[in-house]
C-alpha cells in the first residue's frame, strides 16, 4: 500500500501542508528542527492512532494558534490499498466551553469520511516504523516491549485492539476491587465477573502473542543471521505472567530463557488455565491490591547466541537486533495482509555502519513507498539520490526538489 496525499492542518509545526506522494522512496532532508520527524509522526500516527513521540494528542496541535473557543488539527491521509483507495481523516478539538484555564480535547477518526470508532479502524493502513529511541524495545523495559508487541498486532490482528481495551478496562476495575479488599476487606467471590473477562480477552492477547512472536522470530533469524554474517542466532522468547504450558514434572520452576513451543495451545485452553490460575492467585492478589498474573505483565526478551541483549548487549548488537525486527516485521506484515506496509524511517543511516547501510537500502526494494529522514542526504550515494525523490523541509515548508 502507498499514500497517495498527505495534508495536515495546525499539526504541529505545519499551520498547513498538503502533499501528493508518489510510490516511490522519498528522502526527507534538511536541517534540525524544520519538520521532517514530523510528518513521519503524522503517517505513523494513521496506522497506530497514537503517537511515538507525544505523551498525549495535545502536544500535537500547532501551538503557537491564538485562543479561539474551538481549535481543531487534522491529519488526511489518502492511499491506496490494493486497487482501492481511501481517506483516513484524523481531527484533533480541542474546545473551551467558557473556561479558559480548562480547555476539553477529543479526537475524532474517519474513514472514508465516516467517524469510526477506533476499534474498526485499526489495520485500515499499515505502517511499519524504526526511530533511533526504538532501541528502548531491546533495551527498554518489558512495558516498552509489550507497547510494541500490542501496536504491531493490533494493525495485523483483527480483533486484538478490541480484547485489548476490554482487558484493560475489566484490569482496572479488577484492580480496584482488589484494593478496596485489601483496605476493607469484604466477599472476595466479587473478583469472579472479572475474572471471567479477563481470562476471555487475555486468552486471545497472549495467544495472538504466541503466533506473532514465533511467526516474527522465524522470520528475524535468517535477517539477523546476515546482518550478522551469520555471527548471531537471535531469538526473540516470550516469557508470560502466566505460563499456558504445564510445568514438566520435577521441575518447580521454568528456567527463563528457554524458547518453549507454545504454538500448540488454543485460545480456550489458555483462557480455562489463566481463568484457574487466577482464582489461585486471590490471596497475593489482595495482600498486593493488584492483579499480579495476566497478559498485562508478559515480557519477551532478544536473545542473541543464547545472551540476553537486554542485560548484555552492546549497542551496537542491539541496535542491529532492531533492525532484524523490523524488516521482519515488515514481511510479516505483508505475508499477514497481503500489502506491504509504507515504511518510516528516522535518521537510521547515520547511525549504520557501511555494510548494514547496504542491507537497509534492499529492504526499500520491497516496499511500495518509504519515507526517509536524514539532516545530511550526503550519507546517501549519488546513484540513490538519482534514483528515488529527495525533498527538502525548510520552516515546516516541503520543497519538491533540493535547494541551493
Ligand atoms: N505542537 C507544536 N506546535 C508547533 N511547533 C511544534 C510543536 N511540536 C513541536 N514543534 C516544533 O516543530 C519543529 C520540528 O520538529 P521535528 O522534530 O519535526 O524536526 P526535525 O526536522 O525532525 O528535526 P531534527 O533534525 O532535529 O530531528 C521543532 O522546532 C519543534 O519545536
Ligand atoms: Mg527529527
Amino acid at each position: 500500500m502507498h499514500l497517495t496525499r498527505l495534508a495536515l492542518t495546525n499539526f504541529r509545526i505545519f499551520s498547513r501542508l498538503d502533499l501528493q506522494l508518489p510510490k516511490r522512496v522519498i528522502l526527507l532532508s534538511g536541517s534540525n528542527a524544520q519538520g521532517k520527524t514530523t510528518i513521519l509522526e503524522a503517517i505513523a500516527y494513521l496506522a497506530n492512532f497514537s503517537s511515538f513521540t507525544a505523551s498525549s494528542d495535545r502536544q500535537l496541535l500547532n501551538f503557537n494558534l491564538s485562543p479561539q473557543p474551538q481549535l481543531v488539527g487534522r491529519i488526511v491521509g489518502e492511499y491506496q490499498r490494493g486497487i482501492r483507495t481511501h481517506t483516513l481523516e484524523v481531527r484533533f478539538i480541542q474546545e473551551y466551553n467558557g473556561n479558559p484555564s480548562a480547555p476539553r480535547f477529543r479526537k475524532e477518526v474517519l474513514l472514508d469520511g465516516v467517524k469510526k470508532p477506533l476499534g474498526e479502524l485499526y489495520g485500515q493502513f499499515n505502517a511499519v516504523t524504526l526511530l533511533p529511541q526504538m532501541i528502548r524495545i531491546v533495551e527498554g523495559s518489558p512495558s516498552d516491549r509489550r507497547q510494541y508487541l500490542d501496536e504491531v498486532l493490533s494493525q495485523v490482528e483483527p480483533g486484538y485492539a478490541r480484547h485489548l481495551a476490554n482487558y484493560n478496562k475489566a484490569l482496572s476495575q479488577r484492580n480496584a476491587l482488589l484494593k478496596n479488599l485489601s483496605e476493607r476487606g469484604g466477599d472476595v467471590r466479587q473478583l469472579e465477573a472479572w475474572d471471567g473477562m479477563l481470562s476471555e480477552h487475555g486468552a486471545q492477547i497472549m495467544h495472538a502473542r504466541i503466533q506473532a512472536l514465533q511467526e516474527l522470530e522465524s522470520l528475524v533469524l535468517p535477517i539477523h543471521q546476515q546482518l550478522t554474517r551469520q555471527s548471531e542466532v537471535l531469538r526473540l522468547a516470550y516469557q508470560p505472567a502466566y505460563e499456558p504450558l504445564p510445568a514438566p514434572k520435577g521441575q518447580l520452576a521454568l528456567p527463563v530463557q528457554t524458547s518453549l513451543d507454545r504454538s500448540g495451545i488454543n485460545a480456550k485452553e489458555i483462557d480455562e488455565g489463566l481463568h484457574k490460575a487466577l482464582h489461585a492467585a486471590y490471596r497475593q492478589d489482595i495482600s498486593r491490591g493488584m492483579t499480579t498474573l495476566g497478559p498485562h505483565r508478559d515480557e519477551f526478551r532478544f536473545l542473541s547466541n543464547r545472551i540476553d541483549l537486554g542485560d548484555y548487549g552492546s549497542r551496537g548488537q542491539a541496535r542491529t537486533a532492531m533492525l532484524s525486527l523490523k524488516f521482519a516485521e515488515v514481511q510479516w506484515m505483508h505475508a499477514k495482509t497481503g500489502e506491504w506496509p509504507v515504511l518510516l524511517l528516522d535518521e537510521i543511516m547515520a547511525e549504520l555502519d557501511p555494510q548494514r547501510r547496504q542491507d537497509l537500502l534492499q529492504v526499500l526494494n520491497d516496499v511500495e513507498q518509504a519515507f526517509l529522514t536524514s539532516t545530511d542526504p550526503e550519507l546517501f550515494t549519488q546513484e540513490f539520490r538519482s534514483r528515488h525523490e529527495v525533498w527538502q523541509l525548510q520552516d515546516g515548508i516541503v520543497f519538491l526538489s533540493p535547494i541551493s
